[in-house]
């Protein structure tokens, strides 16, 4: 029976075989965890994530596909969760040893026979249809219950566009599902390395037009020459602010857009873009400042 892996625990703080199967929708091309038959697993590797209700999720669909007598490290960083693994474990019926680490907890547990309380985790943390967003969603995915104030400053702010173009990190799906309102977008393609905001978002963008891609922007897998492009990158990764992400979807913007193409993007008004966007733009606009974010068009 295999050994499954979710997320990429440090090497140092838990071990895992070789062969284990990945099955973070953070790893592109990594097996869904919901797929995976009850009671089907010898042993799993848990990095849990931060969200409460996300990491509930993760932890009931483990349990779930560990045999009875498999073995479950559950680790997360203290102040992200960690804290709280032990007892969250304790709460489907599997006791957990509870070890700090190097500002993690890591939690080591045997699978019991009798479980409780999987489900309702389950169900709290599965995709949902939101009326207030009027959208599919599911927690753990980018602003999963709430429109994005940076995401609504750039919507209100996107002219008709026309051609074709990329929506970078689209998460699930609102920017690329505005551009699609202009009668003149021929085609455009989403990515994101979430496969659950993929999942929603071909849910969210029922459109003809639309080529919804799970993939890493930074290592291709874009049309070239296109019209225009539109982002709100993100600035994290993994916990700690990353500019050098946001840095990485620019540049990405620029050798998929043609001569004179546009890039339409939304950033926190304190992250410093404006260089990286002069450095590989020929005309750089602020077109928007309000609530802590700044709207650029960038032309190529
Ligand atoms: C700030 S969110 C914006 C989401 C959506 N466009 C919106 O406005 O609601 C940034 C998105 O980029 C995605 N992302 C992060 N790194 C990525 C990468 N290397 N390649 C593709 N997408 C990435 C994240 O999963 C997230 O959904």
């Amino acid at each position: 029976m295999p050994h499954a892996v979710y997320g990429l625990p440090p090497v140092d703080l838990a071990e895992h075989p070789d062969d284990a199967i990945q099955v973070s929708p953070l790893v592109v091309d990594s097996a869904r965890l919901e797929d995976i038959a009850d009671a089907t697993l010898d042993g799993a590797t848990v990095f849990a994530p931060a969200g409460t209700i996300e990491r509930r999720y993760v932890l009931a669909h483990v349990l779930r596909a560990l045999a009875p007598g498999a073995r479950l490290i559950a680790l997360a960083p203290k102040d992200r969760g960690g804290a709280r693994l032990a007892k969250e474990l304790a709460a489907f019926g599997c006791p957990a040893a509870d070890q700090p680490k190097r500002h993690h907890r890591i939690c080591t547990a045997i699978r019991p026979g009798a479980l409780s309380g999987l489900d309702a985790a389950i169900d709290e943390g599965g995709p949902r249809h939101i009326d207030n967003l009027a959208l599919c969603t599911q927690p753990g995915v980018f602003s999963w219950d709430r429109l994005d104030p940076g995401t609504a400053l750039l919507m209100g702010r996107l002219p008709a566009l026309k051609g074709k173009g990329v929506d970078l990190g689209c998460g699930l799906g609102l920017l690329g599902r505005a551009v699609l309102g202009s009668t003149a977008v021929t085609e455009i393609t989403l990515i994101d390395l979430d496969r659950r905001a993929i999942e929603m978002a071909r849910r969210n963008v029922a459109d003809p037009r639309a080529r919804i891609v799970w993939g890493d922007l930074r290592k291709g897998g874009l049309p070239t020459g296109l019209d225009f492009a539109v982002s709100n990158p993100p600035f994290h990764d993994g916990g700690g602010e990353d500019q050098a992400l946001g840095k990485a979807f620019i540049q990405r913007a620029a050798e998929v857009l043609r001569p004179g193409g546009a890039l339409w993007l939304v950033a926190n008004a304190h992250l410093p873009y404006e260089a990286s966007l002069r450095e590989r733009f020929r005309a750089v606009e602020a077109v928007a400042q309000e609530g802590g974010y700044k709207v650029f068009e960038a032309r190529k």
